[in-house]
């Protein structure tokens, strides 16, 4: 079983879902999981010490001295753990623990540990749009720990709407495929290019385009959640990444984006060309910001450097993915692409279809190898990013 002898280190916020803990933590039990509970004090009155250490078979910390006065050591509860889990995580809990405050035992262990966090949120609904708590759980994410969202439903007030935590079997399923997907690329290293490309026109002006990045940045978090060591070289994003399994290089244009991939692609086992690369760059770019003397002015653009195609000429044991944003005759076009560029397999997007494509956070797919054209349905980048892998992955072991 996935979970057999997995450590899971709960720590358990004031919220009145603490509850449902003691159903988690049986759950895990019984799956054969190594359960340790920590709370904070306001947890305390919420749910009875003496069931959660029943059910765990451990005991329960709260503060750093036990009664007989034994230290409860943060780091070695920290590094021992293979999963901390964040459940119910107030709104308190959650502003503290992004913050680095850490003036409790959960919040020390917090601090202290390296494994993956996953945090469940649990809060009145109108603390869970508080524009803090939403600033809040992105700054968790761009660590890199795993939201579990809140749900909808009828709160503890007695209203209605989102920010009732995940229900446990919610829970317990996320920990479990995390654990079964943890293994499948361990020991791989996969090159991710992501964002756009900028192409300087004179010091103060370029040519862009619309690419967010978040397509790259879903694809880099869920390959490294996969247990991959990920190389990101990204074109200029707003995205962030803490992750400690993947290595950021920022580059600007299309130039220096090629100069970082062939630095590592040689040893790479996977490159995923995610990003929108500049097709073409000024000839030259002026040394000072272009005047505006002339009723028209005239650029003249060179054709960039094709990486993608560069890493198909160059490719010996790399599988390589590309991507396709096509407008007309889409899979026809794809299929050009996926030859003419040595890849193994590409993926479509189509500009015809709302919702996909690289501004937005949702995206549908077309997967598209020599034999297969796979269709997908409308999804959050994060998702595609499951599918896009799960792909490539059951490609690698046939
Ligand atoms: O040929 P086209 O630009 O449509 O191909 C798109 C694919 O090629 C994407 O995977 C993109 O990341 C990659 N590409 C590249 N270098 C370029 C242009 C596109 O790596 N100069």
């Amino acid at each position: 079983m996935k979970l057999q002898g997995k450590k899971i280190l709960i720590c358990i916020s004031g919220g009145i879902a603490a509850y449902k803990i003691n159903f988690l933590i049986r759950d895990f039990i019984k799956k054969g999981a190594d359960v340790q509970v920590l709370m904070t004090p306001s947890a305390e009155k919420m749910v009875s010490k003496l069931t959660l250490s029943t059910l765990s078979k451990n005991p329960v910390y709260t503060e750093f001295y036990s009664e007989n006065g034994t230290w409860n050591n943060h780091v070695d509860l920290a590094l021992s753990a293979d999963v901390i889990l964040m459940a119910p995580c107030t709104a308190n809990t959650l502003a503290k623990l992004v913050h680095g405050m850490c003036d409790n035992l959960v919040l020390a262990t917090y601090m202290s540990a390296k494994c993956p966090v996953f945090i469940a949120p649990a809060m009145d609904l109108e603390m869970y749009q508080h524009p803090s708590t939403k600033q809040n759980l992105e700054l968790a994410e761009d660590f890199g720990h795993h939201i579990i969202p809140a749900e909808h439903g009828e709160l503890a007030s007695g209203l209605s709407g989102q920010g009732r935590m995940a229900e446990p079997e919610t829970i317990a399923q996320i920990i479990e495929e995390f654990f079964n997907a943890t293994q499948s690329l361990q020991g791989k290293t996969v090159l991710i290019t992501a964002g756009p490309t900028y192409e300087a026109i004179d010091p103060v002006r370029f040519i862009g385009n619309h690419s967010s990045g978040k397509m790259g940045f879903s694809l880099a978090k869920e390959a490294a959640d996969r247990g991959a060591k990920v190389i990101l070289i990204s074109g200029p994003s707003a995205e962030k990444t803490d992750n400690p399994n993947i290595l950021v290089h920022r580059v600007t244009s299309a130039k220096e984006m090629f100069t970082k991939v062939f630095d590592h692609f040689e040893n790479v086992d996977i490159a995923i060309a995610s990003a929108a690369v500049a097709d073409y760059a000024p000839k030259e770019v002026a040394s000072e910001k272009i005047k505006k003397n002339d009723d028209s002015l005239t650029i003249e653009l060179v054709k960039n450097p094709d990486i993608l195609k560069t890493m198909g000429e160059k490719k010996s044991k790399q599988f390589l993915v590309g991507f396709a944003l096509e407008t007309q005759n889409e899979e026809e076009n794809a299929k050009g692409k996926l030859q003419k560029k040595n890849l193994d397999m590409i993926v479509l997007n189509s500009l015809r279809d709302e919702g996909a494509g690289f501004k937005g956070t949702t995206n549908k797919i077309k997967i598209i190898t020599e034999t297969t054209v796979t269709e997908f349905p409308l999804k959050s980048k994060n998702e595609v990013a499951k599918d896009i892998l799960n792909f490539v992955q059951a490609q690698i072991l046939k």
